[in-house]
């Protein structure tokens, strides 16, 4: 019977590592949609593309050859057989990924690929992303939004990046990426029928049992 479990949350929310790891207690597949924006970029940057051109982006999104892992056990993204699962998470990525997931064309070449993956698993995963509960997968048998205040989000996100950087750098990434996300998608405020699930005060474990029981009530 299908089970599609459709999380999204800001930038730190701790969605990723909580999405894949309910995916895994429940035997269920995985499905990173944030990395396949990045992957995206990754392949807009090293083909310079010009990312304000909004048909050049377009047609690179119908022209990824993608393959990205959809079991929690394992996390590999390739580019046309070149491994970037290391590269799509570098600064230089991060920064300009919020140009491409505003591209249109792009974002629905992208939902098009996601809604075909889900179906592909019959429909039993969990997919995470920004607009998974709103626009990729409605009908999900479960939709949650996982908040965290945003002092949670950029400590986590702090830690995450190895602690290296100032809290400027920090709010640059975070706070600003979610600024321009948040104009095409809205993932702050939870839709109609959507369980928020706020984990500032959980640590990882706690957020996990706590949205399992969300999904088995
Ligand atoms: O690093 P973080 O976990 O915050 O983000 P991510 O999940 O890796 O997603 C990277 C970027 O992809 C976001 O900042 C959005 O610009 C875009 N994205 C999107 O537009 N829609 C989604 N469903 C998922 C990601």
């Amino acid at each position: 019977r299908p089970l599609v479990v459709a999380i999204d949350g800001p930038s730190g929310s701790g969605k990723s590592s909580v999405s894949r790891e309910v995916a895994r207690r429940l035997h269920l597949a995985y499905l990173d949609t944030g990395a396949m924006y990045r992957a995206l970029t990754w392949f807009c940057v090293s083909g310079g593309i010009d990312l304000t051109d909004a048909a050049a982006v377009e047609q690179a999104a119908r022209d990824l050859v993608l393959d990205l892992s959809t079991t929690p056990q394992a996390e590999y993204v390739r580019v046309d057989g070149t491994d970037v699962t290391d590269a799509i998470r570098e600064p230089a990525i991060s920064s300009a990924v919020s140009a491409v997931a505003t591209t249109l064309g792009a974002r629905t070449e992208l939902i098009r690929r996601q809604r075909e993956l889900i179906e592909k698993h019959h429909r039993r995963m969990v997919v995470e992303g920004r607009d998974i509960t709103t626009v990729v997968a409605p009908g999900a048998e479960v939709r949650m939004l996982l908040t965290a205040s945003e002092e949670a989000r950029l400590r986590r996100r702090g830690i995450q990046l190895g602690g290296t950087q100032n809290a400027e750098q920090l709010a640059a990434q975070v706070t600003q990426r979610d600024a321009r996300d948040s104009t095409v998608v809205n993932f702050t405020q939870a839709a109609d029928g959507v369980v928020t699930l706020d984990s500032s005060d959980l640590d990882f474990t706690e957020t996990v049992d706590a949205a399992l029981v969300i999904v088995t009530k």
